[in-house]
């Protein structure tokens, strides 16, 4: 194998023998879909299994869709029993805890459990169309429990484990769930984080549960309360082992999952059952190029979106073997990731661009310390991959020969939507490539007219797709306000910067609008604002993204106390404190800084795009705009100040 040393601008042609053995390695493909847009997605929606095939591919009354109306499936069916046949012996989750235990599930381990699981849900009143909160950690219960809500056409809505009390309660209230699945603790870096008893504070404000399932797996002491907590392990244990699962319309919600918007609540996007399975099945066998003995492992918690696709639906309903892990990539040394990779024999492996930053920043000498030769293709999510890192992956990591796959895409869109198809798509360093084949995506500007090639603009979609959003849950109108109002509702805003190059590659230049994303988690600026100005010292409060070379971006404060709070740094550690309580670790501010005004417009609006060119140290371009100029300086002067500090 000749080893290649790519550098920024050259381009990385697919190997032969990948291309040779690829899932998917005809170019005509992308033409196919262009020619036949319905009958394309159509032969796809065969990767599914269907108890009843669907009377017509898409119905299209912008910005509404359904796909494979009046189809009927289970996603749990797909994943389980249609592998078992086959594969009944084989690992469906290969679970590695921080102590270095190891779990495995076979596909028909994994089938009997969950099937028990949903009995015993069942047992607990839950029935076909209630909403299922999930509060659990990387452990193999969370996807046994994420399956058996589908299986029982109970949508599941997961919150990612690190989220605090309040935000907990915050996305149990909005859809008013009445159950919850939680733990007692897991491990973090050699200690026990003791997770119930974060959910009792959450659930404390948080009226509507009537029953909460409690996973035993750290062995930490908790409280349960009588008549509402049960022990999963008590409800499974006299649960029948075989349970149908519900036949649900292709229409049928699959489950909610919250993600941080423009406003101060995060919004519950609505993904339904037969779509999603299509999308993420396909793009799981085409993208990663899933074969039989693959060992594959996506980085992501199962609490957000990229867990869900391709942890859970995605890979297993392709039959593969997903490796999970519990722990912190640095516990007990930096090797933690590379040490797995050896262990478990890792061919496919997908992460976030901080990982791969963080990683570099490491050093070499921590991957060099194990053998990676299994890994056969790499993959990239969340964020954008700045060259530099995207060369060290590929260098590092990839051995120099593996393909990678920059894979863009979104809580909304449900499956990657720009990326590479690792046996056709020639890379480019930094870039997302192209569209998978049957999505139409243009760079727009401000009117809804594309851009010229080489000049930035608005992504946007410009056709359905089968696992897209389908609404907001309860809240019709913001689906509509947020994606579909800037340009009409047949172009599908998606909050981001693009440019397309002179071979119309894409590149993606981060969010435009107000979300952040921190080391690739996402967070809305209002979302943190609001919770500052909910602590008592704080009169007003703006938030910003500032560049970071780790990170992407960290959380920036410029908070206006209220009359007779003390400017001190004690403050400052107060308000960090309060906001991770508010939210949870990841929205720890990086820099707090005191400002008695804020910039603002006339009409009283406070400009965000001159605060994060103050944070970052940039030119903050025209001024004379504002009421009040002069604060420019100050705050200028002070972030300097705070950042040397
Ligand atoms: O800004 C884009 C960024 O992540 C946003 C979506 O965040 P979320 O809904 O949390 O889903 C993340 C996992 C799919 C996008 O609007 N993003 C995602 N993937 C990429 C990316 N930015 C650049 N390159 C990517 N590959």
């Amino acid at each position: 194998m000749v080893k290649m040393n790519l550098k920024e601008h050259d381009m990385f042609e697919p190997p032969e023998d990948f291309v040779k053995q690829a899932n998917m390695n005809d170019p005509d493909i992308y033409q196919r879909a262009e020619e036949d847009f319905e009958g394309f997605w159509e032969k796809l929606a065969e990767n599914v299994d269907w108890y009843n095939r669907w009377d017509n591919v898409l119905e299209w009354n912008p910005p509404y869709s359904k796909w494979f109306v009046g189809g009927r499936l289970n996603a749990s069916y797909n994943c389980l029993d249609r592998h078992i046949e086959k594969r009944s012996d084989k690992i469906a989750i290969l679970w590695e805890g921080e102590t270095g235990d190891v779990q495995t599930y076979t596909y028909l381990e994994l089938l009997d459990a969950t099937s028990r699981f949903a009995n015993a849900l069942k047992g607990l009143g839950v029935k076909k169309g209630d909403i299922v909160s999930i509060y659990l950690p990387m452990i193999p219960e969370a996807v046994i429990a994420m399956l058996a809500c589908a299986r029982i056409g109970a949508p599941h809505s997961v919150v990612f484990s690190a989220f605090s009390a309040d935000a907990l309660a915050q996305r149990i209230n909005d859809p008013a769930s009445k159950y919850l699945i939680t733990c007692d603790g897991y491990y973090r870096r050699g200690n026990v984080i003791e997770h119930k008893g974060k959910t009792d504070e959450g659930l404390d404000k948080a009226e509507s549960i009537e029953k909460v399932v409690v996973v035993k797996h750290a062995g930490n002491d908790v409280t349960m309360q009588d008549g509402r907590d049960v022990w999963w392990h008590d409800i499974v244990e006299s649960a029948n082992i075989s349970c149908e699962p519900e036949v649900m319309d292709s229409e049928d919600m699959l489950f909610l999952m919250y993600t941080s918007g423009t406003t101060g609540k995060p919004k519950g996007v609505v993904h339904t059952t037969g779509g999603y399975m299509v999308g993420t099945t396909v793009t799981a066998n085409w993208v990663f190029d899933l074969k039989e003995d693959d060992i594959y492992w996506c980085t992501a918690d199962v609490g957000w979106i990229t867990g869900h696709s391709y942890i859970v639906y995605g890979p297993l309903s392709n039959g593969a073997t997903v490796l999970m892990y519990e722990g912190a990539p640095d516990y007990p040394d930096k090797d933690k990731i590379w040490e797995i990779v050896e262990k478990h024999s890792v061919t496919i492996f997908y992460t976030a661009p901080t990982a791969v930053r963080m990683f570099m920043k490491w050093g070499s000498q921590w991957p060099g310390m194990h053998d990676l030769s299994t890994i056969r293709l790499i993959g990239s999510v969340g964020e954008p991959i700045n060259p530099k890192a995207w060369l060290w992956y590929h260098e590092t990591i990839g051995n120099g020969r593996c393909p990678l796959v920059d894979t863009w895409w979104q809580t909304e869109t449900g499956m990657a939507l720009l990326t590479p198809l690792p046996g056709i798509t020639s890379l480019k360093p930094g870039s997302v490539t192209r569209p998978f084949p049957g999505v139409k995506v243009a760079v727009l500007d401000n009117a809804g007219n594309e851009v010229p090639r080489g000049e930035g603009g608005f992504l946007a979609l410009l056709a359905p797709w089968p696992s897209m959003i389908r609404t907001v849950y309860k809240n019709e109108q913001r689906y509509l306000d947020t994606y579909w109002s800037k340009w009409g509702t047949g172009k599908y805003l998606s909050g981001d910067g693009a440019r397309q190059d002179e071979d119309g590659y894409f590149w993606i230049l981060g969010r435009v609008d107000d979300v952040i994303k921190v080391a690739g988690h996402r967070l809305g600026t209002m979302e943190l604002e609001s919770a500052l100005v909910s602590h008592p010292s704080v009169a007003e409060a703006a938030v910003v993204g500032m560049s970071d070379e780790i990170k992407g971006e960290v959380i920036f404060c410029y908070v206006t106390p209220k009359l007779g709070a003390i400017e001190s740094e004690e403050l400052k550690d107060e308000l960090s404190k309060y906001i991770v309580k508010m939210i949870g670790p990841i929205a720890r501010p990086e820099g707090i800084i005191f400002a008695d005004e804020l910039p603002k417009t006339r009409s009283g609006k406070i400009m965000r795009r001159i605060l994060k060119a103050i944070a970052d140290g940039k030119e903050v371009g025209d001024i004379t705009t504002l009421q009040n100029p002069e604060v420019v300086e100050i705050l200028e002067k002070k972030v300097k100040e705070e950042v040397a500090h």
